[in-house]
């Protein structure tokens, strides 16, 4: 089936399968490799997008599901050249290891700010606790979502 949509501020008419994920749709049919593919199942995160602004698991959405909506990749998040302050933070406390994470819990963490500008530490672990990093290098992302928030 055809359906339009934008990603990252760009209009977009494809053909999107009933089977295929958000996810997959992203990254094989719109080549947005950002985009990373884990457990398939909801559980790692990694799959993170913003959907009109939501964080949403694209493993958990099928393709069609975008008719007429609005994702963030996070190929959309620096603008004019410019990173957002979230990824210059994770860089500055160097937050990310192996990096596959990171763009669900970049996207994560922008969703967050943007409700709640002035967090506590706590309310950013409850924010990203649906999103896993296997390294385990939880303590340089908080401290990154916190530089960010300030
Ligand atoms: Fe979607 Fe893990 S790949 S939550």
């Amino acid at each position: 089936m055809k359906i339009s949509f934008k990603v990252n501020g760009k209009a977009y008419t494809e053909e999107a399968r009933p089977d295929m994920t958000l996810v997959m749709f992203l990254r094989d049919v719109l080549g947005l490799t950002g985009t990373k593919h884990g457990c398939d199942g909801g559980e790692c995160g990694a799959c993170t997008v913003l959907l009109d602004g939501v964080p949403m698991n694209g493993c958990l959405v099928l393709a069609p599901a975008i008719r007429g909506r609005e994702i963030t990749t996070i190929e959309g998040l620096a603008q004019d050249g410019e990173l957002d302050p979230l990824q210059q933070a994770f860089i500055d406390h160097s937050a990310l290891q192996c990096g596959y994470c990171g763009s669900g819990m970049l996207l994560a963490a922008k969703a967050f700010l943007e409700e709640t500008p002035n967090p506590t530490r706590e309310q950013v672990k409850k924010a990203l606790s649906g999103n896993l990093c296997r390294c385990t290098g939880y303590l340089g992302i908080i401290d990154a979502v916190m530089t960010a928030a300030k």
